[in-house]
């Protein structure tokens, strides 16, 4: 059962869904092992800016802990043959300030992408192999995806600031596209 508030974030943001789902180019790019720990390591950069952020403005780590991908992301790495050292080198982009729902809003676009996360994922096992690991990021809740996507819903509902919650969603949408799709451009040019 959806809420209404969940109903008007998700028309709010369906453009900037349907642009990201269409720039990010996620067949391509995943359709060899490089060029999905290539992905990988952009979605660290981004993960490793808005996590900490997301984290300090809704300051419930019960509720965001579970939700936290950053250590997924760097084991996936690991597991694809990138030592520590790059990993931490790795680029990421400016990190925003997020207060409550702002940051709940932020958190809708990365615990959102855990639903099509399952759909591509599906994909990269099959294309490579990988079963648990080196797949973690994209495993992300597995069986236990609608109950933590029905537990996000529920909380979005509490939120008294729709606005807030509503902008911090799309920016994050646009930050989100400008991020792995700048880095896709430039390692198409340089292909
Ligand atoms: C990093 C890129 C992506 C982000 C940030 C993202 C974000 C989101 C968000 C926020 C939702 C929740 C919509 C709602 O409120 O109901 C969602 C749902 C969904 N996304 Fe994405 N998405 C991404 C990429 C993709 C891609 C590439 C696909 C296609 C494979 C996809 C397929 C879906 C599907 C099928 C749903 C709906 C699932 C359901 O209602 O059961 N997404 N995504």
């Amino acid at each position: 059962m959806i809420g209404d508030l969940h109903r008007r974030l998700r028309a709010a943001t369906e453009a900037a869904h349907a642009g990201l789902e269409h720039d990010l180019g996620w067949e391509r790019r995943v359709a060899t092992v490089a060029g999905y720990r290539a992905l990988l390591a952009r979605l660290r950069g981004f993960h490793a800016a808005y996590e900490p952020a997301i984290g300090a403005g809704l300051a419930d780590e019960p509720f965001f802990g579970p939700r936290r991908r950053l250590d997924r992301l760097d084991a996936d790495l690991a597991y694809l043959g990138l030592d520590a050292a790059a990993i931490s080198c790795l680029p990421f982009p400016d990190t925003p300030r997020l207060d409550g729902p702002a940051a709940l809003g932020a958190l809708y676009v990365l615990e959102g992408s855990t639903l099509g996360g399952q759909v591509i994922g599906r994909r990269i096992a099959a294309l490579h192999g990988l079963t648990t690991d080196g797949l973690t990021y994209y495993r992300a809740h597995g069986p236990a995806t609608g109950a933590m996507w029905s537990a996000f819903r529920a909380r979005l509902e509490t939120v008294a600031d729709e606005a807030a919650l509503t902008e911090a969603a799309v920016a994050t949408f646009r930050a989100m596209r400008d991020w792995l799709c700048a880095d896709d451009a430039a390692t198409s040019r340089a292909a």
